[in-house]
């Protein structure tokens, strides 16, 4: 399962690029707004850091209006997927701008037929929102097996971008379910990495070998 971030944040893209573990980064307008400053400009310097997907969403809600953002997001680097959101309009400018040869990533899913859908226009990642479905009482991860099963079964392309991801059960979950990607946010990919045994094992390792060298002398 390939690993993304979910931020605009250079730096944070920047920390976990130079440790080797990150395949993309998902941005919605929501964490550009965060950002502020030229958001043309914070894209391709992430594209260039992670040298992988980098999911830029559109704003217009009408099917033209995205075809026109999402051709000039795509001007920007190379490595920009077209993020759009899941609607009748999303749909045909996922079409006209899948027929162009651009790759889109069709966002704010919460249902299988929505994501059976966006596959059939020739998305190339679909994202359920996992925590957003969680946060009103359902499990966000059922939608991603039956998607997973749904793709596999009708033998689609497109790829599951699981994300909303919370903590770090919903990527295990994730990895286990056989969807494609997880995009987190650093703060849960940061959890990902702890555990307090091995810094106690790291701690009493250090001890002992400091001891024993004390006492050889
Ligand atoms: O990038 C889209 C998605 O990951 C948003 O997550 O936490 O705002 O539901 P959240």
């Amino acid at each position: 399962m390939k690993l993304f971030v979910d931020t605009g944040n250079l730096k944070e893209v920047e920390t976990l690029a130079q440790l080797g573990i990150l395949d993309g980064v998902t941005t919605n307008p929501s964490l550009l707004a965060k950002e502020g400053g030229d958001y043309r400009q914070i894209l391709k310097q992430i594209c260039q850091t992670v040298k992988g997907p980098v999911s830029a969403e559109v704003v217009a809600t009408d099917a033209a209006g995205m075809v026109r953002e999402g051709r000039d997001l795509a001007a920007i680097d190379e490595h920009i997927i077209i993020k759009v959101p899941f609607t009748k309009e999303g749909l045909k400018a996922c079409r006209t701008l899948t027929s162009d040869g651009h790759r889109v990533n069709v966002t704010l899913i919460f249902s299988p037929t929505q994501a059976w859908l966006a596959a059939k226009v020739g998305a190339a990642y679909v994202s359920p929102f996992v925590g957003r479905l969680d946060d009103v009482g359902t499990t966000g991860m059922h939608l991603v097996r039956e998607i997973v099963d749904i793709f596999d079964n009708a033998d689609f392309a497109t790829e599951v971008l699981v994300a909303s991801v919370r903590n770090p059960i919903h990527v295990v979950e994730a990895a286990r379910m056989g969807a494609d990607v997880v995009t987190a946010p650093a703060a849960v990919i940061e959890q990902c990495f702890r555990h307090p045994l091995t810094d106690i094992g790291l701690e009493r390792f250090l001890k002992d070998w400091e001891k024993a060298q004390a006492a050889r002398v």
